[in-house]
């Protein structure tokens, strides 16, 4: 499939790096300081798909030594420019010789995903797998399908109706109203059951789902967000 990735455009770059943690992109990050705790044990951190490094900075904040990847040079570039000191690394074609394998405690991919077409998902994902030590887990968030379907604190989607009719593997359209770039994003939709299948295929088994919702007590204009979960958070673990 000929699919761009549409964050290898400068004024995109620019517009997402001054996203943060608030509305809908709260609950994609709220659950993870409780997720780590859990079913993580040691600090070396890869952020799969660092973008300008918004995620980077949330897990050096939470103690870890972090590296991040991605294969947009625009974005690096903001996010070094942001923390100067970061590890950020370029991976043309996901090629992870740089990394050492078995050596990251955790991975956590942020939406990464949700740009990475089908056919190259259960590679990379085993070859992030190879990545982790014995007890590392990979934690990747992506969008549930009722993203592109509804309307949210932080997205519209109300101009793409053909969202409806998607199937697995289509592309679909979102706008982020969070920031200033009203270009729509093409994402890939992927369901639950094409996620557990490429999750077979690259021998990791998914020990933890969950679909955050927001409570309602929260300082944000929720539209669907506390009825209808934006997001999905795999916590997955190398199949014994
Ligand atoms: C929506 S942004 C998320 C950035 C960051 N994780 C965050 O939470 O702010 C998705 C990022 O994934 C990157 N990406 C897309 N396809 C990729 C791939 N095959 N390998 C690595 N990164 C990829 C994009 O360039 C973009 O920077």
């Amino acid at each position: 499939m000929d699919f761009v990735n549409c964050y290898a455009d400068a004024s995109r770059a620019g517009a997402y790096a001054t996203l943060e943690f608030a509305n809908t992109y709260y609950l994609a990050y709220r659950d993870l300081p409780a997720i780590a705790a859990a079913h993580v044990t040691g600090t070396r951190a890869l952020d799969f798909g660092c973008g300008t490094g918004r995620s980077t900075r949330f897990l050096r904040k939470l103690g870890f030594n972090v590296t991040g990847v991605d294969v947009s040079e625009d974005m690096l570039r903001i996010a070094r420019g942001t923390v100067p000191d970061g590890d950020y690394r370029l991976v043309p074609g996901d090629n992870f010789d740089e990394l050492d394998v078995g050596t990251f405690d955790l991975v956590l991919s942020a939406f990464t995903f949700d740009n990475i077409p089908g056919a190259m998902k259960a590679r990379i994902f085993g070859d992030l797998g190879k990545l982790l030590t014995p007890k590392g887990a990979i934690v990747s968030i992506v969008s549930s399908p009722e993203i592109y379907t509804h309307e949210w604190a932080s997205f519209t989607t109300r101009e793409f109706p053909e969202n409806t009719s998607a199937r697995s593997g289509d592309v679909v359209r979102i706008v982020v109203t969070d920031h200033k770039d009203g270009r729509p994003v093409e994402d890939i939709l992927w369901t639950d059951e094409s996620y557990r299948e490429v999750y077979r295929e690259a021998s990791l088994q998914a020990i933890k789902v969950l679909q955050p919702l927001a409570k309602g007590d929260e300082p944000y204009a929720w539209v669907n967000e506390t009825a209808i979960a934006p997001w999905v958070i795999y916590v997955l673990r190398r199949a014994i």
